[in-house]
């Protein structure tokens, strides 16, 4: 008898092997090995957060200008002290980081370029609420003049693999090569990732939907009327969903992709970006979700298909499944129709005045 692939012990490690593609020369299966060492370090610190003393501030500000939780700090310094010796980056870039992160001159440069949000949902740390990490990874543009900027500021599209670990009741780590979305979680006891969701797509009819409503009053209209839609308001026919968010972008979207659903982190007033940061947390995201059979969009487009110009360019979100995310598009797309219509009708509106006034 054959025993399905979860059922067989498969570490995270053989099933990379088995699957790397055949022109892999090993040094993208290494990095992939290099991120999965990460996230057994981190996941080791995570898991005593309380214990260790790594709660709280470390007392710096990020380039968002957010407080620097001591486990940000520490994610953040593990995965670059694992992997800028390793003769397989060109260059990284890390949320924590406001310059592009060079390889130190006396290490050799390698093809690929690693993205990451050292540790997601940082917030929630101190109350013992599940958080992330995320990555990407790209070939670099430039082989000649590798390690630069360019080689970072590439749109999703590019992107050879993406994947978070989620440090929750247990560690897992999902990751996409762009051959379906493979899920590992951790055993502690053996200290290896072993394979537990093979090949996950985004379930029919979706589930839940995330949003901080409490950010109501700042979304223009489409936005408002598509998360009352969300919210099944008024008999409409969105499908039956509860409303759940815990302030974990890796958390909510790892729920939703286990369960069906939508997660919204849309345009504000004082935020016309939003809040999520493109390279290394939507992006990556909206790989997976793809691969999934899912969708990722910035109200308007594909989150894949926009060229980062900055590496720490913020994107509104709208991720999960496809008809849901496509839905919102709708309304953003009404909404740009009636505000066109406005304007024009204020442009004749002072034709016909200045008109009246000669
Ligand atoms: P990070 O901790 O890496 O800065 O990310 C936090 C993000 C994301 O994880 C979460 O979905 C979002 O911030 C929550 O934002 P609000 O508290 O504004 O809802
Ligand atoms: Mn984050
Ligand atoms: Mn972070």
């Amino acid at each position: 008898m054959i025993r399905p692939r979860t059922e067989q012990i498969v570490t995270i490690e053989r099933f990379i092997l088995e699957h790397q593609p055949q022109e892999a020369k090993g040094d993208f299966t290494n990095l992939l090995y290099d991120v999965a060492l990460a996230a057994k370090a981190i996941a080791h610190k995570t898991n005593r957060a309380g214990l260790l003393d790594v709660l709280g501030r470390a007392g710096g500000v990020n380039v968002q200008g957010e407080d620097q939780q001591k486990l940000d700090v520490y994610a953040d310094t593990i995965i670059y002290r694992l992997c800028d010796h390793t003769g397989r980056l060109c260059c990284m870039a890390s949320e924590e980081q406001e310059e592009l992160v060079e390889i130190p001159p006396e290490y050799a440069k390698g093809n690929y370029v690693l993205v990451y949000d050292p540790l997601d949902g940082s917030s929630n740390i101190d109350v013992n609420v599940s958080i992330g990490t995320i990555f990407a990874i790209f070939r670099c543009v430039d082989w000649e003049k590798r390690g630069r900027l360019q080689d970072v500021l590439q749109p999703g599209r590019n992107m050879v693999a993406a994947g978070y670990v989620l440090y929750g009741a247990s560690t897992m780590l999902v990751y996409t090569t762009g051959a379906g979305v493979h899920g590992f979680t951790l055993d502690p006891e053996l200290g290896e990732f072993l394979l537990t969701n093979d090949n996950m797509r985004v379930p029919e009819p979706p589930r839940y939907y995330s949003v901080n409503h409490s950010y109501f009053g700042r979304w223009s209209p489409g936005v408002q009327q598509y998360v009352r839609w969300l919210g099944g308001r008024d008999g409409n026919d969105a499908p039956l969903m509860s409303q759940r968010y815990i302030g974990s972008l890796v958390a909510d979207f790892h729920r939703n992709l286990l369960r069906g659903g939508v997660f919204v982190y849309p345009a504000e007033t004082n935020k016309p970006q939003g809040k999520l940061r493109l390279l290394y947390e939507a992006a990556p995201l909206a790989f997976l979700i793809e691969e999934a059979g899912g969708y990722a969009s910035d109200g308007y487009r594909s989150i894949r298909d926009i060229e980062p110009l900055d590496l720490h360019q913020r994107v509104p979100v709208f991720i999960g499944n496809r008809q849901l995310v496509e839905k919102a598009e709708e309304f953003l797309a009404q909404e740009a129709r009636v505000q066109a219509e406005m304007s024009e009708n204020e442009a004749l509106t002072e034709e016909v005045l200045s008109e009246e006034a000669l």
